[in-house]
């Protein structure tokens, strides 16, 4: 088996790591990426619906999840979306802003994955696939191996994300070895993933798959004026993806169907001024027919106006501002975009991403716990972080 060395060598080639990579390179480093999957940046290819939100504009640290908000602050004010905005025109890579600030490709995600690629090439940075790794010393140098060398390096960089999508290739990897270290590793979940519900409630919302409705969703301090999606198994969209970050089993979602409406006096006026109107007709001018018609069948009947009690229409109200759901669950790593928790912060400086107690070891991207909202936040801090290490691997 042969043996080599490196000055940097980065194990994950995701967003994270092929960030880190040309940064490095950049500054003369010699550079190896390592990666078990048989293609580097998968979820880039397959993030954005095949379009790749790959920044936001408004990007601030409020966007982000973590048992310490404050650390994302060095990294995300060091390399902002407009860094990276400016490597995409860079390549001429044609983006348009869909909503919200999200910037999304014209054409595909491959755009965004072949500019890193580039990237890492122009500065001799190499990217290998199928190529699983065990850690055998850490240094410096490190020395790690592979099936077919060992490879001693300076700077050791964990860039192998989280545990969502494992049918990508995604482990929990890096969470593991920082544990086998003894670093403190924040409790992790899946999440930006729909709900699930069972039983009586599930067959209650039969019928509404397919509709999508403007909401103001809240689970715990999670609030977010966005769509929501019925689904065959539950509740999805934005919205639901959203709060799904702040939700713990157990606990309700409450979402306002109306959210620029006042029901109760928008139902009062209307049972004075058209008292032969029927609820579902009423409802349905704010939501989709289907919608106000499937509702009124499953709580209310289909009563007119005039016959609305003032009783019957705080029920009425109690059913959409805010309507409480208690989720079965979440779909789970099959489909989360990301997983919240990871590495502890604390076990990390803010400014290098470097391990406190471990000279020449990096944490940086989803591996770490940092976890953006939906709407290109998480690959900002993919971006950012692999830079800011790559300022000092
Ligand atoms: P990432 O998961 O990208 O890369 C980790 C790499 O490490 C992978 O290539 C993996 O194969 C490799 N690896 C894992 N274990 C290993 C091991 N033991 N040995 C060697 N290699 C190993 N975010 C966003 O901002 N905008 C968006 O549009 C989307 N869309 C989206 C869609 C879907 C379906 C998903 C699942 C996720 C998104 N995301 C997103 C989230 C975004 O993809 C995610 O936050 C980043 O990819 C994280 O980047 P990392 O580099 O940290 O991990």
């Amino acid at each position: 088996m042969s043996a080599t060395s490196v000055d940097v060598l980065i194990i994950g080639a995701g967003a994270a790591g092929l960030m880190c990579a040309i940064a490095a390179g950049a500054r003369g480093r010699s550079v190896r990426v390592l990666d078990h999957a048989n293609k580097p940046g998968k979820k880039i290819l397959m993030s954005g619906g095949g379009r790749c939100n790959f920044t936001n504009m408004h990007c601030g640290p409020d966007n982000f999840l973590s048992a310490n908000p404050h650390f994302c602050k060095s990294a995300l004010s060091r390399y902002t979306p407009w860094d990276f905005i400016a490597l995409v025109e860079k390549h001429e890579v044609p983006y348009h802003e869909k909503t919200l600030g999200q910037l999304f490709c014209d054409r595909s995600s491959k755009d965004i994955l072949n500019l890193l690629l580039a990237e890492c090439e122009q500065v001799g940075a190499s990217v290998e696939t199928h190529t699983p790794v065990e850690i055998e010393q850490l240094g410096p140098p490190h020395r790690v191996r592979t099936p077919q060398e060992t490879i001693d390096c300076e700077s050791l960089v964990i860039a192998t994300g989280g545990y969502s999508i494992p049918r990508m290739g995604a482990t929990g990897w890096g969470f593991d070895f920082a544990r086998e270290l003894g670093l403190a590793v924040q409790a992790t979940r899946a999440a930006l993933v729909p709900f699930v519900f069972e039983g009586r409630k599930l067959e209650q919302l039969e019928g509404l798959a397919g509709i999508s409705v403007d909401t103001r969703s809240t689970a715990a301090e999670g609030t977010f004026r966005e769509n929501l999606l019925f689904t065959h198994k539950g509740l999805s969209g934005p919205a639901m993806l959203q709060v799904s970050s702040y939700w713990q089993p157990g606990e309700p979602v409450q979402i306002d169907l109306l959210p620029d409406q006042n029901l109760t006096e928008e139902l009062k006026r209307l049972r004075r001024d058209r008292p032969r109107a029927s609820l579902s007709t009423i409802l349905a001018q704010h939501w989709p027919k289907r919608m106000a018609e499937r509702w009124c069948e499953l709580w209310f009947g289909h009563p007119t106006l005039a016959e609305l009690s003032d009783q019957a229409i705080d029920n009425i109200v109690r059913h959409a501002q805010p309507w409480t759901v208690w989720p079965a669950g979440t779909e789970g790593y099959r489909t989360a975009e990301v997983t919240i928790g990871g590495v502890d912060t604390d076990e990390l400086s803010s400014k290098t991403m470097e391990a406190k107690q471990q000279p020449g070891l990096f944490f940086i991207g989803e591996v770490v716990d940092v976890t953006g909202h939906l709407g290109g936040h998480n690959f900002q801090w993919a971006w950012a972080s692999g830079q800011a290490a790559g300022q000092f691997v």
